[in-house]
């Protein structure tokens, strides 16, 4: 559930550790076990326009307490398949995209259940929004911002939607 956020709400950095909402975050799966998943955690407003230069969701990260990157080693150090007992090679990982959708729901998740909101905004694809926090955080080449998070307390009782539609399950064949 996507919620707003009390304006001058505080969520320090100390607070998103005790309440182990990165940790619930990081035990997400992810394809061949790689965790392509590294996270920065920004709470210095003052920062914002530069770090999320032209973001049409700066008022949320600005309402919230905490804004949380999501980011993704985009590669794979590891022996190859083939000969375990070789030199480990760095190779693109084809599906980090689905362990960082994991990863960003299961923050989401985590969230909710602390009574906290939350609201997952998109980053990749979208390059006028990767760009300027990339250059921000100087990420390497290989890491790329996908999701960007900011968590607050939540401004009033936003109740979960009813998305339930019995045409999108099929039974057997489609
Ligand atoms: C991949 C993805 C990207 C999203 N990007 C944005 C965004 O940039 N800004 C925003 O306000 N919400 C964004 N959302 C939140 C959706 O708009 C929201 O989940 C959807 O409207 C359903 O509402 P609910 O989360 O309250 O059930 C995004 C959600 C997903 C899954």
């Amino acid at each position: 559930m996507s919620v707003l956020y009390l304006p001058l709400s505080g969520i320090s950095r100390l607070t998103i550790n005790n309440l182990l909402l990165l940790r619930a975050a990081v035990a997400a799966p992810s394809g061949m076990d790689v965790r392509p998943w590294h996270i920065v955690v920004l709470t210095d407003k003052s920062q914002y326009e530069t770090a999320f230069a032209g973001n049409f969701n700066m008022e949320k990260f600005l309402q919230s307490g905490a804004v949380v990157v999501f980011c993704a080693d985009t590669t794979v150090t590891r022996p190859p398949r083939e000969n375990p007992d070789a030199p480990a090679v760095t190779s693109p990982n084809p599906i980090w995209r689905d362990d960082m959708g994991a990863v960003t729901e299961n923050f989401l998740l985590a969230v909710e259940a602390y009574g906290l909101g939350a609201v997952w905004t998109a980053c990749y694809p979208f390059h006028d929004r990767m760009d300027p926090i990339a250059h921000y955080l100087n990420l390497p080449g290989n890491i790329v911002p996908y999701s960007i998070v900011p968590v607050g307390y939540p401004a009033g009782d936003n109740q979960p939607k009813d998305k339930w539609d019995p045409t999108r399950i099929h039974f057997g064949k489609w």
